[in-house]
């Protein structure tokens, strides 16, 4: 059965992935916590991607820099007057919507036929523009003008109301200000980080002087950034503020091919949501953006899609983006930001490739491809490596002390190698719901029989599968289950 959205908002709610933010407060659009078992999910899901880009490699290394950054990080960036969406809003009932994403999700559902006589029609869109609207069904890149002249021409209505009644088309920037000191005004404005890879390239110098790197090399950073986002809906996958896992991999044009390393990037990229987090590939694809859609300095991007409940959308891009950064960086610091050649003594500005992911999309995927409901369950099939508990342990009474004590002792053994979760509460058969609804895939229950040959009974997730296992061998028996699930 194709899972649904609610169906994902509804588990995570019910079981403590995700709640709406500031809930009791009637709740505040596009923010998001996350609950006992979704911090765990998240926290293994940054672990294994730090694990896999920075530990395990030599060619990358960690930072960790400010959420508040000076004004003018921004300005050399390009965000403070580039970084905009186009917002309409619906004179009738007073939604707000990017224009973008309401025409793509419009045109998404013509047939081809339709598609392409309307947006031929519009000739005053330049021709390649055009093309690219009916081979993509994307519109980034568009003015306003032409965002406008979609709207009209397609007649497109609110998803809300279903009036035609939209504002002029006004562009928004999503950058966050905040006012530093006591002070309003120019002088205190600083911004909340828009992504993290600004302090990959204003702490290039840093990192190249108080290190032993050498060209090439990548800066990793895992953190939060933060985007005035208005598109409300699909839970955590576009949220006010959001983790972000970036990679600047810096490189010297003359000496490495940019166009090797990024398919080595989109392999290490495929892999790690395939092998690491143990994603369908089948619900995976890349997609290249087309000239419009590209920002203007870089030479290629592709973004990782998944196949979300609502639709492919991005889950993680890959930018060649040249040595736009760091020159703009240089311009606006005037400091000079090449690295000297080791060998000819020749002075060299690195060129970057950039692969930029959001941890919480990357939660999001997770619990899309692990969701399955049948009649009898409802179950997530995490990986074992993401299971926010890897075991439960159940006491078959919570009133017998005997029993209640030997599960406490066999809890607190397993917790030595695994995280454990225990629970007397219910039915049996409840206590397995709840598990499998989280995604815990081992029960270990604890009952009379224990008290007498010091077994347990084992109840696999996946299979539903139960098996007795001596208490001794229980935590190497368990290292092999989980093992051979990985
Ligand atoms: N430094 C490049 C950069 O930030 P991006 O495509 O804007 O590129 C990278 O963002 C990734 O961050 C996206 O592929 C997506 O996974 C995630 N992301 C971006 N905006 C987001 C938002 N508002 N909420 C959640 N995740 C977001």
């Amino acid at each position: 059965m194709k899972v649904e959205m609610n169906d994902i908002v509804a588990i995570a709610k019910r079981r403590g992935f995700i709640y709406p933010g500031s809930e009791i407060y009637g709740g505040l659009a596009n923010t998001y916590d996350y609950g006992p078992v979704g911090t765990e999910l998240l926290r293994n899901i940054k672990n294994l991607w730090w694990e896999y880009f920075v530990q395990r490699r030599d060619d990358v290394v960690g930072l960790d820099a400010s959420l508040i950054s000076h004004q003018a990080v921004w300005n050399a960036s390009g965000h403070t007057s580039g970084f905009a969406d186009a917002l309409i809003d619906c004179k009738n009932c007073q939604l707000r919507m990017r224009a973008d994403h309401l025409i793509e999700d419009y045109i998404t559902l013509l047939n081809d036929q339709n598609l392409e006589t309307g947006i031929q029609n519009l000739t005053s869109i330049h021709h390649d523009k055009r093309f690219s609207i009916i081979k993509t069904r994307k519109v980034e890149g568009l003015s306003s003008e032409e965002i406008t002249l979609i709207l009209q021409k397609f007649k497109i209505p609110c998803p809300k109301c279903s009036e035609h009644a939209w504002t002029e088309v006004r562009k928004f920037n999503l950058l966050f200000p905040v006012n530093m000191g006591i002070v309003e005004g120019d002088q205190s404005l600083a911004y909340l980080r828009g992504e993290t890879a600004q302090g990959m390239f204003i702490n290039f110098k840093n990192v190249m002087d108080s290190t032993r790197v050498k060209l090439p090399f990548g800066i990793a950073q895992l953190g939060k950034s933060f985007r005035n986002e208005i598109t409300p809906g699909n839970s955590v996958f576009r949220t006010l503020e959001f983790e972000q896992g970036e990679i600047e991999y810096f490189f010297d044009p003359e000496k490495s091919n940019w166009e090797e390393l990024f398919e080595n990037w989109k392999v290490t990229m495929w892999s790690f949501a395939t092998e690491v987090l143990g994603v369908k590939a089948e619900n995976l694809r890349w997609r290249e953006h087309t000239d419009d859609e590209r920002s203007f300095y870089s030479k290629r991007t592709e973004d990782m899609e998944y196949q979300f409940p609502f639709g492919f959308k991005e889950l993680w891009g890959l930018a060649y983006r040249t040595d736009y950064d760091l020159s703009q960086h240089e311009q606006h610091s005037k400091k000079d930001l090449k690295v000297v050649d080791s060998q000819s003594g020749t002075k060299v500005l690195p060129h970057v490739i950039e692969p930029a992911v959001g941890i919480n999309r990357l939660l999001l995927m997770v619990m899309c491809d692990a969701y399955e409901k049948t009649e009898k369950r409802t179950v997530l099939k995490l990986h074992p490596r993401l299971a926010p508990f890897k075991v439960a342990v159940f006491p078959l009474l919570s009133n017998k002390e005997e029993l209640v004590g030997k599960a406490r002792k066999v809890y607190d053994d397993l917790k030595k190698h695994f995280t454990v979760a225990f629970d007397d509460r219910g039915n049996i058969g409840k206590r397995y719901l709840y598990q499998d609804e989280i995604g815990t895939p081992f029960c270990v229950t604890i009952d009379f029989d224990t008290l007498e040959d010091d077994t347990v009974t084992v109840r696999d997730r996946d299979s539903m599968e139960q098996k007795r296992i001596v208490i001794k061998d229980l935590s190497s028996y368990l290292t092999s289950q989980i093992n051979e699930k990985m």
